[in-house]
């Protein structure tokens, strides 16, 4: 019988998930940890906690599956990206909490490296922008600030590593270092063209080589868990960024082919092939996946807050109890109110890549209310996904007749995939299996080891659940995106 775990390290809670040889979820854990929030628009994790659930939800995985570790095929690994460790390499102790993706203490160092002219440089090498979303410039602000760590890391006794690069730090006792191409292709200081870290950008930033863990394929040897750990020695042998895993999941492996994973944030990726596209409206070019040692590249844009919105209408508003409820509530909202909410509560991402932005809300009355705050929340989704979509076609001409695969939390809800359908004017697929993130992670480990089929053998494995058709015309489409754009533009005034 095969058995591959997928871990799935995400940004509020640690998963795993067994997958069968038929690459089918049997059996899951999950576990919630604290977020840190010590400053405005800082946001940190404990690196026990990523360590600890992650650990903690594999057992607990196993458990269900009613299989021990000896078990398990081969792992694969998925992780929040960006989020940026540096721990010492004897004693394993990080030097630092993590500095999570979201956050924007670093947005004064990209602005001075704006101000330098290196951003035209940092695109071209990297793909990326001088965002605070990414590793290197977190890296840095932690070899600053943090006493004694630059002078640990010239002397080369601190690593740096994404989530990924820990936990295979971590489950194989300290053994390996590395990371994949996919969340290498997010820290800022890696060349996707050469597929090596590059020595400019990490003299840049300040950044020591030798702090860096080896880059490897998606789908490669990355050692094994020490036994002590689950009571078996398991190969690890698949690694992506769990965007690019979601990629993977949903099969878009051909150029053109595109998919949106709603979970905290969205995150949409075009598949663009063996080409590097670079993007003139402020998308994102990196590596969809590596197999073979041969990089496959996408464009991507990354909204920072999707399903969060839908958390703070429960946990900062208070006015829903579950995110289910958002559909009829949204329903009965009055259609005379166009409230537009703009959720740019950890600043806007792409194609705005303004970290100063916060949030808004245009057009109350004193008639605004949780119906029409809900709808307002769902269609902001929409919205920016139609923003992020608008780019790509403007960057890359192979978008035309592409149907859009959505995955994550928020795609099980009708309401945002129908207004969704609407506002691009376009069909969204929704597939059968919608733990693509974990399924891709499967997949590479699975394949690496030749239990699962080769790419075209797992294509044909992706099943359609349902098909959400646009049902509202031009004139309607247009004219509420014009709304948002409106919006969007008053927001961002705000900043000036
Ligand atoms: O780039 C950040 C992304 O990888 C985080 O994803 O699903 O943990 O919110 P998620």
């Amino acid at each position: 019988m095969t058995h591959i775990l997928a871990i799935d390290q995400g940004t509020t809670s640690s998963r795993a998930i067994v997958f069968d040889g038929d690459i089918r979820p049997i059996a899951s854990a999950q576990l919630e940890f604290e977020q840190h929030f010590p400053n405005s628009g800082w946001v940190e994790h404990d690196p026990a906690d990523i360590w600890v659930t992650t650990v903690e939800t594999c057992s607990g995985a196993l458990a269900r599956a009613k299989i021990a570790a000896k078990d398990v095929d081969a792992i694969g690994i998925t992780n929040q990206r960006e989020t940026t460790l540096v721990w010492n390499r004897h004693t394993g102790e990080p030097v630092h909490n993590a500095i999570v993706w979201q956050d924007r203490r670093t947005a004064e160092i990209c602005d001075a490296l704006k101000a330098a002219g290196h951003a035209e440089l940092v695109q071209s090498i990297t793909g990326l922008l001088l965002d605070p979303y990414f590793s290197g410039t977190k890296v840095k602000w932690i070899l600053d600030h943090v006493e004694g760590a630059r002078a640990a890391a010239d002397a080369g006794d601190l690593l740096f590593g994404t989530v990924d690069c820990y936990l295979i730090w971590k489950l194989t006792g300290g053994k390996v270092h590395a990371t994949d191409a996919t969340n290498a292709a997010r820290t800022l200081i890696y060349d996707i063209h050469k597929g090596q870290w590059s020595p400019d950008i990490c003299a840049l930033l300040g950044i020591p080589m030798a702090m860096l863990p080896e880059v490897k394929d998606c789908a490669a040897d990355f050692g094994a868990t020490d036994p002590d750990i689950f009571g078996a020695a398991i190969p690890i042998r698949g690694v992506a960024g769990d965007q690019q895993a979601a990629t993977i999941g949903q099969a878009c492996f051909e150029a053109g082919m595109l998919k949106s994973t709603y979970g905290t944030g969205c995150f949409a990726l075009l598949n663009t092939g063996d080409t590097p596209v670079t993007s003139h409206n402020r998308l994102l070019t990196t590596i969809a996946y590596q197999l073979d040692g041969k990089p496959t590249y996408a464009l991507e844009g990354a909204i920072f807050i999707a399903g969060a919105v839908v958390q703070w209408l429960r946990d900062g508003l208070g006015i829903i109890e579950g995110a289910a409820e958002t559909a009829a509530l949204a329903d009965a909202a009055d259609p005379a109110q166009e409230l537009i909410l703009v959720p740019a509560f950890t600043g806007l991402g792409a194609p705005y890549w303004n970290p100063q932005a916060r949030g808004a809300v245009f057009g109350l009355t004193r008639g605004s209310g949780p119906k029409e705050f809900s709808r307002a929340a769902l269609e902001s989704v929409g919205f920016q996904t139609r923003d992020l979509l608008d780019a790509m076609q403007a960057d890359y001409a192979g978008t035309g007749d592409t149907v859009l695969r959505v995955d994550g939390g928020m795609s099980a809800s009708d309401w945002a995939m129908q207004f969704l359908s609407d506002i691009l004017g376009a069909p969204v697929d929704r597939p059968v299996v919608a733990e693509s993130t974990a399924k891709g992670a499967a997949w590479l480990a699975g394949m690496q080891i030749g239990v699962y089929p080769d790419m075209a053998g797992f294509a044909a494995t992706w099943e359609k659940e349902c098909q959400f058709v646009p049902q509202r015309d031009d004139g309607w489409r247009e004219s509420r995106y014009a709304g948002w754009k409106k919006a969007i533009d008053a927001t961002l005034s705000m900043t000036e």
